[in-house]
């Protein structure tokens, strides 16, 4: 499968960012781009509120707009039900019209110390009730700086995905995330993020046959905006985006849908 068919997208992690009104005002001026626009059929985009906003925002969307803007949660427990105070599980979160389900953010990783095997065990609940996990790895800035981040990426992938049998596995979405790179302005050059997306195909190839490495979908996420975009996008390993900062405002974010329309 070549790039030009594959899936691609742009995702927009709001993180723990906005208020109910701020939320519905941003998927409104993004549902109005999309219904003013064009896209093809393999593009679309994602939003990920906060959890106590994922109800409002799925619920605004018209259902026009299904197969172009859907709603992502930024996180999920491992279990259907039960006494685990303050989480929310993926049954939940595909009840209310979510499709997508971050799993394996650096900043999961980082504060709260979620593990490869914890990691695994998400991803395996989510693909259960048909969500759709986005996988994000990437690297710290030391291992970068060590020059052994392929490797690490390798193990983050490994230990969490690899013990899906394909058919699974090729309903995952990938996110190359360089830690370094997220939220602090210094994108990775469109060559380290191009080195690194195929890299990643080429350890799926291993694992998983040429045909699943060609069709898998890796966005690049870290201080990806629309400045910087038309070079990361336009790389022919990468299908689109994550992004954080420059999702929370309509303008950027449908500025990035339009820059992949045009280069992705
Ligand atoms: P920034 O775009 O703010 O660097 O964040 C990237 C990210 O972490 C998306 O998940």
């Amino acid at each position: 499968m070549s790039k030009k068919s594959r899936l691609k997208i742009v995702a927009g992690n709001w993180k723990m960012n906005l208020h109910s009104n701020e939320a519905l005002e941003l998927v409104t001026g993004i549902s109005n781009y999309l219904e003013n626009n064009d896209l093809p059929d393999n593009c679309q985009a994602i939003v990920c509120p906060p959890s106590p906003y994922l109800f409002l925002v799925a619920n605004s969307i018209s259902e026009e707009l299904d197969n172009k803007l859907s709603v992502g949660a930024q996180n999920c427990y491992t279990k259907a039900s039960g006494a685990y105070t303050g989480e929310i599980s993926p049954e939940m979160i595909q009840d209310i019209g979510c499709l997508y389900v971050l799993i394996g953010h650096s900043e999961r990783r980082k504060y709260f110390g979620e593990s490869h095997e914890f990691l695994a065990q998400k991803v395996n609940k989510a693909l259960e009730v048909d969500l759709i996990p986005i996988f994000c790895c990437g690297e710290p800035l030391e291992i970068r700086e060590a020059g052994t981040h392929v490797d690490y990426v390798s193990t983050q992938l490994k230990e969490s995905l690899f013990h899906l049998d394909v058919d699974n596995f090729n309903r995952i979405i990938l996110a190359y995330e360089p830690v370094w790179a997220i939220g602090t302005g210094k994108t990775a050059s469109p060559e380290q993020a191009q080195e690194m997306h195929a890299a990643i195909r080429e350890m799926l190839a291993t694992q998983y046959g040429k045909e699943t490495a060609d069709s898998v979908t890796i966005l690049y996420g870290g201080s990806c905006k629309p400045a910087n975009a038309e070079e990361l996008f336009s790389q022919p390993d990468v299908d689109g985006g994550l992004i954080g900062g420059a999702s929370l405002k309509a303008d950027s974010f449908t500025k990035l849908i339009e820059i992949l329309n045009e280069v992705g």
